[in-house]
């Protein structure tokens, strides 16, 4: 970590300016103006040196620029860069497929359509879903989120302003509330809940609003993401699929955030031993370069052509750094480091929690951490400001962190990170935690 000038500095200052001027508004964090990166690094356009504890919002899981990866992408755009994969042929997108066929749960055959980002990934996986079972409806979770198109932000409901002004146009889809243990939905504790959560859908939403029959899907993540990383209690994919497969709707598990390594598994489902029917991708799946991907079984595929498609899907260089990306992986061993490092990391969040009363959680899974900030810890009133200034104080001593949920924080550094590095993340954010006090 290296800091040289007050984050943003000159140059950062003039880049946000122009930015404020041409880009489209959209969900800016920070004002960190990257110049370049490497590994869990980044090095703005100041000359500050950052370490990145966000990934590029979960895009970089082994890490910036990783070289593998730079030198398939060189390799291929030398070659061939387009060739259209869903209209013709060539070969590194087929050898792909198979390999996330493999690495996807499911004793199954499986087969795989190419996309070029997340909430593409969900498009395709409903309109796969209503497609195959000709039903009108899809099941989702209050807090979730699935992306901002249309067909996607109906599911997504992580945020009310992110779906204000366009609800009229998002329909077909319904909402259970969270498995979220911390805040349950009916104030109920984890055994002796027995799983209130998943069993309400049918002894409640089945029986009063949403007839099973007019249920295509259910589409979960399996750590909800946007809305806070919560992870559901032990046992509840298992008695949620127990009741969708009593009424034939299939299982969605939206992995853009979880999967590739992230939480220490491939995908965050197998923790669960719970197995989807389709299984979407994107983020770190390209290693930085725009990709993403359903999985699903063979038996759910169109029996004629047309019904979906796209242009860029599968592109080939995005198809190469996907290659590079699994096969980093598994060289470096990336699952074994997400798990390691996930655990160190939750190990010194839980001291930190016990030195700050605001700490009211820490929760995650393999790298997918996340600590929820509170007023107090018996009312667990939200502390949004406090969580706001953290983020702020974080980068001011080169941290880069990223919310989410209402008061929580992410920490998802790349999943190459070394124990001196989470070391380093953590004294920051110590720090950052204690200067946002003083402020408040
Ligand atoms: C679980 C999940 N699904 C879908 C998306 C949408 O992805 P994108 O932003 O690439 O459209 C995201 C993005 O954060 C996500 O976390």
């Amino acid at each position: 970590m290296r800091i040289v000038t007050p984050i943003p500095g000159p140059k950062a200052r003039a880049i946000i300016a122009a930015d404020t001027e041409y880009v489209a508004t959209t969900t800016k964090t920070s004002p960190i103006a990257a110049a370049e990166a490497k590994g869990v690094w980044v090095t703005d356009v100041d000359g500050n040196r950052l370490l990145d504890f966000a990934a590029g919002v979960g895009v970089l899981n082994v890490g910036h620029c990783h070289p593998d990866v730079v030198r398939a992408v060189r390799e291929q755009s030398e070659r061939l860069m387009h060739f259209a994969g869903t209209d013709f042929y060539y070969e590194n997108q087929t050898r792909l497929a198979k390999k996330l066929g493999e690495v996807t749960p499911g004793n199954y055959e499986k087969k795989v359509f190419f996309t070029n980002s997340g909430t593409e990934s969900a498009e395709a996986a409903l309109k796969l879903v209503r497609w195959n079972r000709q039903r009108p409806l899809v099941l989702g979770l209050l807090g979730s989120f699935h992306g901002r198109t249309m067909g996607s932000l109906a599911l997504t409901a992580s945020k009310s302003i992110q779906r204000a002004r366009f609800n009229a146009h998002t329909g077909g889809a319904m909402h259970i509330p969270p498995p979220y243990c911390y805040r349950c939905p009916y104030k109920l504790t984890y055994p002796s809940c027995d799983l209130y959560c998943a069993k309400i859908l049918k002894e409640l939403y089945f029986e009063t609003s949403v007839p099973p029959e007019d249920v295509a899907a259910f589409v979960a993540e399996p750590v909800m993401g946007e809305g806070g990383y919560i992870v559901p209690p032990n046992g509840w994919h298992g008695a949620l699929k127990r009741i969708l497969d009593e009424h034939q709707i299939l299982l969605v598990d939206d992995e853009v955030q979880s999967g590739i390594g992230r939480t220490g598994k491939m995908f965050a489902i197998e923790h669960t031993g719970v197995v989807p029917d389709v299984v979407t991708t994107a983020k770190s799946l390209g290693g930085g370069l725009p990709i993403g991907s359903i999985i699903y079984r063979k038996t759910l595929d169109y029996t004629y052509q047309g019904a979906h498609s796209n242009t860029f899907g599968g592109n080939l260089v995005a198809v190469a750094a996907a290659e590079a990306v699994l096969g980093v992986i598994e060289r470096e061993h990336l699952l074994e480091n997400a798990r390691d490092q996930g655990e160190y990391l939750r190990r010194r969040l839980v001291e930190l929690q016990q030195k700050y009363e605001v700490i009211g959680d820490v929760r995650g899974l393999g790298l997918m951490v996340a600590t929820e900030f509170v007023e107090n810890r018996e009312t667990k009133a939200p502390a949004v400001a406090l969580r706001d200034r953290i983020l702020v104080e974080g980068y001011r001593r080169g941290l880069i962190l990223l919310p989410c949920g209402k008061s929580t924080i992410r920490y998802i550094p790349p999943l190459v990170i070394r124990r001196e590095e989470v070391d380093e993340g953590v004294e920051i954010l110590d720090a950052a935690i204690a200067a946002a006090l003083r402020d408040g």
